[in-house]
């Protein structure tokens, strides 16, 4: 097996975060300085806990994923980033409620150096949000030449070798594909002339992003990086990018669930999922607008793991449904319902209830970890555009034109893992043998 040809993770990496505010990015690296003390485990984190199957099944040889490929070293992250609130990450920690006061405190003095940038924010793509920590600009095309400089300002400031931009900001409204995006001539074309319909923020920051070399992330459902215009980008930049949506609670059951069934020929008649939310995140998808992006990233997981066209009589007519209730009391602590109503052995009808009590940004945390890892390592490796060997990340896998996307966690889990293989020159597992 030939390897990849690796370079070296040495240095600071840079790691810039679009929404650095919120309770995702504020437990994301309250967690990640913790770690780095050895005061909390990386729990949930592949890059930090698990290990990797290396030759056959008789050789038992398990080393841990860290030891055997070339990522950074969580004392070289550096964290930077932009909010359209101007409060220190300490600060935003303490607001987001998701962490105790102890687990905070112990790394306050990093928490409080770290300053969001102002940010390129517009209201009409997230309602329920009134920043007030913003760039202004002529035209979008400006705003963008503004967050190149931010990155270019903060890699030098912080002699950081390399730069990874994530974006773990608000969801923004349902934007459809449009010919603006289906080419970077026509794109750029619309950021110079401030087409506000069709260029939202959470481009401006991507564009910018790719255009300095660095990888991006697009962690929520956002249209984004998902258009051939980002895609030609990022070819020509060699940039890898991914997204979008991480996976965190109810879908990553879905993921387990759904495949459980197809694996069994069981039937399936409707799918009922609901949540109660009650973080900022609840409140903006308490907008139709943002949670109709979301609701699309949601939906497409079933059809695409079930093939009701391949079985039309299991999945033929499937009932899928998905609810979003902001609720304040829950705060973070989001509880996600599902009701599945399966068939069997002769068309008998069963079902399947699952209260899943979860913490999204205890969830979501180890993810932004490991992807910000394996983006710097894809980038480090030579690959670039759509890095769809992330799928396991994500709700609503970005993949090349010509493919489908894969949804079930654990053949997610293969890729992820044989890509791996593949980039350390070890052979990938069939699982004969
Ligand atoms: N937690 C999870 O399990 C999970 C799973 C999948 C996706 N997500 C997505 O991750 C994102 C973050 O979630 P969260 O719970 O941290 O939300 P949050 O509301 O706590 O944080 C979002 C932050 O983004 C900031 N922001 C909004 N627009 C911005 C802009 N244009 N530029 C810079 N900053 C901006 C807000 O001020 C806020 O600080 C959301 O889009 C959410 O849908 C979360």
């Amino acid at each position: 097996m030939e390897k990849v040809d690796v370079k070296d993770a040495k240095g600071k990496l840079g790691v810039l975060i679009v929404g650095i505010g919120g309770a995702v990015s504020s437990t994301f690296i309250t967690g990640t300085l913790s770690v780095r003390k050895g005061i909390s485990k990386p729990i949930g984190s592949l890059t930090q806990l698990a290990t990797i199957r290396l030759g056959k099944r008789n050789e038992n040889r398990f080393p841990k994923i860290k030891d055997v490929v070339p990522l950074s070293d969580l004392n070289d992250l550096v964290f930077g980033g932009w909010d359209i609130f101007k409060e220190d990450i300490y600060e935003a920690t303490k607001h987001a409620e998701v962490l105790s006061k102890d687990d905070i405190e112990v790394v306050k003095d990093e928490l409080a150096a770290i300053k969001p940038m102002p940010a390129v924010f517009d209201q009409d793509f997230v309602k329920r949000l009134h920043g007030t920590h913003v760039k202004t600009g002529a035209t979008r095309w400006d705003l963008t030449e503004q967050l190149r400089e931010d990155i270019r300002k903060f890699k030098a400031d912080n002699q950081c070798e390399r730069v990874v931009v994530m974006w773990a900001a608000s969801t923004e409204v349902y934007i459809p594909q449009s010919k603006e995006h289906e080419s970077l001539a026509a794109f750029e074309q619309a950021l110079k002339a401030d087409n506000k319909e069709v260029i939202s923020p959470s481009m401006c920051y991507a564009y910018a992003s790719i255009a300095e070399g660095c990888p991006f992330i697009m962690g929520a459902p956002n249209l984004c990086i998902d258009i051939p215009a980002m895609w030609e980008l990022a070819d020509k930049h060699k940039v890898a990018i991914c997204g979008k949506d991480y996976k965190t609670g109810q879908t990553m059951l879905k993921t387990v669930l759904a495949p459980m069934l197809k694996t069994r020929m069981l039937g399936l008649e409707g799918w009922f999922s609901t949540n109660i939310l009650g973080n900022r995140d609840g409140e903006v998808l308490d907008d139709p607008g943002s949670f109709k992006t979301k609701e699309v990233s949601k939906l497409s997981v079933i059809d695409t793991i079930l093939q009701p066209d391949v079985y039309p009589d299991l999945y033929g007519n499937v009932y899928h449904k998905v609810r979003i209730n902001y609720y304040p009391p829950r705060k973070d602590n989001k509880e996600g319902w599902d009701n599945i109503d399966i068939i069997g052995w002769m068309n008998y009808p069963m079902q399947l209830k699952v209260d899943f009590l979860c913490r999204d940004s205890i969830l979501a945390a180890p993810l932004c970890l490991d992807l910000v890892l394996f983006a710097d390592l894809a980038q480090r490796c030579g690959f670039y555009g759509i890095q769809d060997w992330l799928s396991f990340y994500f709700k609503s896998p970005m993949h090349k034109p010509d493919r489908v996307p894969e949804h079930d966690l654990f053949i997610q889990h293969t890729i992820l893992k044989n890509t791996l293989r593949k980039i350390i020159g070890e052979p990938t597992l069939d699982y004969l043998d």
